[in-house]
Order: structure tokens, then sequence, then C-alpha cells
């Protein structure tokens, strides 16, 4: 544990890690039989809320999810850890690091399945976004983790301006042109 859990309205990462372990049962499986996408989903968005309301010291939701590849597929069986921190604070909001592994209880052995970042917004009484505290940073991965999420942030801001400016050609001809070699047919 940390030995700085609060300084003047900045707080560890240590102070608000958390982990949640959840056994792989049947009826999160899919037809497949692996476990379904959505369940790991609902985990991490669980342990992401646990670490931001910790942070935070208020009620937090989930404003944005950062790329969730599934790198491995989950078997029923396996013991899931989802390991959250925070690796970077705004104003109001705040994103968690999220590692995901899956150990099989026979062997032992432990996969990597994925790792995401949840952007988390703090709430006050009155459903506000509230200032959430400064983060200490105790080493360098801290310091890596925090300079890369920040970096996160400015690259989505310039693919949202960019996704605002999409526009489609006022030609109808021209649109179905720019159609040409897709998979789709145009039938109206
Ligand atoms: C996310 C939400 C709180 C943002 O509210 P808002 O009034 O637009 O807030 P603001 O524009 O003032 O932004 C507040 C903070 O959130 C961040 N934010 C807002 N939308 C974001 C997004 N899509 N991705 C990342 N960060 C976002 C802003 O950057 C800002 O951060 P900062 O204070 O650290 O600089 C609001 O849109 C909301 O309540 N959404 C629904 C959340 C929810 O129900 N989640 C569960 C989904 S099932």
């Amino acid at each position: 544990m940390s030995t700085l859990p609060d300084i003047d309205g900045y707080k560890s990462v240590a102070f608000s890690q958390a982990t949640i372990t959840e056994l792989m049962i049947p009826s999160y499986s899919n037809f497949g039989g692996k476990i379904h996408g959505g369940i790991l989903l609902s985990l991490m968005d669980k342990v992401a809320y646990v670490c931001a309301a910790k942070h935070a010291g208020n009620y937090c939701v989930t404003a944005s999810i950062d790329t969730v590849d599934f790198l491995q597929p989950v078997e029923v069986g396996e013991l899931v850890s989802l390991m959250a921190s925070v690796n970077y604070v705004g104003n109001t909001s705040l994103v968690v690091g999220i590692r995901v592994i899956s150990e099989n209880i026979k062997n032992h052995s432990v996969k990597h399945t994925n790792t995401s970042y949840f952007t988390m917004v703090a709430r006050d009484e009155f459903n506000k976004p509230a200032k959430v505290p400064g983060l200490v940073l105790e080493n360098r991965e801290q310091v890596r983790r925090f300079i890369e999420a920040r970096r996160r942030k400015e690259i989505k801001q310039s693919y949202m301006k960019e996704v605002e400016q999409i526009q489609m050609p006022d030609n109808y001809e021209h649109c179905i042109e720019l159609l040409q070699g897709e998979r789709c047919l145009v039938a109206g």
C-alpha cells in the first residue's frame, strides 16, 4: 500500500486500485461455449466504477470506453480477474485502466484476455460533474500511464473533430460511385 493516501486534494494510485475476481459459470457462455463478451464488459464497467468512485469520493458514470479487443477466448470454469487503477485525472473525469486475465484453475495457466481504458465522470449530489482529486504519481510506470492516457485523449479529440466533418456529397451519383468495390447493393 502507498504511504501517500491523500495529500491536499491528491490521492495515490494505490488508494483506489481495485480487483474483481469471478468464476466463469455455464450461464455466462455463448452458443460456441465461450464466455460472452458482454459478461466481461459488464465486469469491466463494475471494476471501473469501484476504482473511479473510490478515487473521486463521489458517484461516477461511464462516459466512454476506449477500445475493447478480446485477445483470447475465455472458457467456462476459468477464474477471471479484472485489475483496475486510475491512470489519469482531468477536471471532472478520470481514466481507469483495466487489465483482464483469466486463470485455468486446474493447471494454473494464466492468459491476458484484454486491456481497456474507461473514462468515468464524477457526479455531485445535484447530478452535476464534480471535480476529482489530483493523482500522486509514485513511479515511472504511473508517470508513463498518465502521459499515455493524456495522449489517447488528445488523439480521440482530434478524431472526433474529423468525424464531425464527414459529409455526404450532395451529388447522389457521386455517392454511388464512392460505393464501388464495396459489398453492398444499392436497391433504391
Ligand atoms: C458523460 C457525461 C457525464 C458528460 O456530461 P457533460 O455535461 O457533457 O460534461 P462535460 O462536457 O462538462 O464534460 C465533463 C467531463 O467529461 C469528459 N467527457 C465528456 N464526454 C466524454 C467522452 N465521450 N469521452 C471522454 N470524456 C468525456 C469531458 O472531457 C470532461 O472532462 P474534464 O472535466 O476532466 O475536462 C454525460 O454525457 C452523461 O451523463 N452521459 C451518460 C453517462 C451514462 O449514463 N453512462 C452509462 C452508460 S450505460
